[in-house]
């Protein structure tokens, strides 16, 4: 079981959840953030003005998901974050230890 967490910006979040949908994933969450990468927030551009502070608003996505379901979910998130300027974001993959649902007690690939 995986973990993928991916930072993107915020207009992207309604192509994702539409491609997101169309997939079987069991939920995701999602929570505002504020970030920077190698140009520190300086030179990108935001709602069509160049932001002048180190952090810029962006979404983090977290999605649990079987590990043979990874790549398909990262391509797809790729291809709807993916605007080709500077500050689209990041997807980074961590291993998962144990998952419950709280509800019923299934735990880990059921719990998904
Ligand atoms: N090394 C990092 N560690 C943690 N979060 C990061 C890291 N790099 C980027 N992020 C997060 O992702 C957001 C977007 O990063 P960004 O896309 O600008 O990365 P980048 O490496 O500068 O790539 P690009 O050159 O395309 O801008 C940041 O605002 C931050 O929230
Ligand atoms: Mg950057």
């Amino acid at each position: 079981m995986k973990l993928i967490t991916a930072i993107i910006k915020p207009f992207k979040l309604d192509d994702l959840r539409t491609s997101l949908a169309e997939l079987n994933i069991g939920g995701m969450t999602v929570t505002e953030v504020k970030g920077f990468g190698r140009q520190k927030g300086h030179a990108e551009l935001y709602h069509g003005a160049e932001y002048m502070v180190d952090f810029l608003p962006k979404y983090k996505i977290e999605i649990l998901v079987n590990t043979e379901d990874m790549d398909n979910i990262i391509d797809i998130i790729i291809s709807s974050a993916q605007s080709g300027k500077i500050g689209d974001g990041k997807i980074w993959v961590t291993d998962v230890d144990k998952i419950v649902r709280i509800r019923t007690g299934e735990m880990n690939e059921n719990a998904i």
